[in-house]
């Protein structure tokens, strides 16, 4: 892990309870910023979620890197998950909305985050971790197949007619 691009970076931490709505604010902008001139249908109820998700109570962690004296990248470190019948529909921790501010990128934070993860993954005896990602993160899907990221498409879902997420899964070694 090299912080060499950024001197005076601080380790990735969890962040606390009160941090939450910051995080939720950060991580809206940036997925904000990502809408295709005509986004699927179901985008603007996905960035409405994503404020709900990152501040409501739940078993996820989430993850920062400070810099500047604030919150310049975060990400969410899910534990598997259940179906609406309880079945285990993902029996790996997954990786989600991963989000660098747009003035902090290029500097290595997304990087610390995806390795942050998959340290806790490996920490908590998972021999993978998940990820989703689509057609309108082109430097994200390319970043995570670099990193050993392998398309899992048990994992994939259409939230909206032909918009497909797909799944991904790296085996930690
Ligand atoms: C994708 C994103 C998380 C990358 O964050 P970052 O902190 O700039 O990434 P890093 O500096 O750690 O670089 C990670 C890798 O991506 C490459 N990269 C980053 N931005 C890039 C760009 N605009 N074009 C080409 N490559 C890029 C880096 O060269 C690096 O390559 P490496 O893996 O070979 O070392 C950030 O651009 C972002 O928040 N995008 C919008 C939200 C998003 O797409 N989230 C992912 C959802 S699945």
């Amino acid at each position: 892990m090299s912080t060499d691009r950024t001197p005076g970076l601080r380790p990735v931490r969890e962040a606390g309870m009160a941090e939450w709505p910051a995080i939720g604010e950060l991580t809206t902008e940036v997925y904000g910023a990502l809408a295709p001139s005509s986004p699927p249908p179901s985008w603007t109820e996905y960035l409405t979620s994503i404020a709900v998700t990152l501040t409501q109570p739940d078993q996820a962690r989430r993850l920062v890197v400070d810099l500047d004296g604030r919150i310049a990248a975060s990400v969410l470190l899910c534990p598997p998950s259940s179906g609406p019948t309880g079945r285990l529909e993902n029996p790996y921790p997954e990786l989600r909305l991963l989000a660098v501010r747009s003035d902090y990128r290029r500097r290595g934070l997304a990087g610390l985050l995806i390795e942050a993860c998959e340290q806790r993954a490996r920490q908590d005896g998972y021999d993978a971790i998940t990820l989703h990602t689509t057609s309108l993160m082109p430097t994200a899907k390319a970043m995570y197949e670099r990193r050993g990221y392998l398309r899992a498409p048990g994992l994939d879902f259409e939230p909206g007619p032909g918009f497909v997420v797909w799944g991904y899964r790296r085996p930690l070694a």
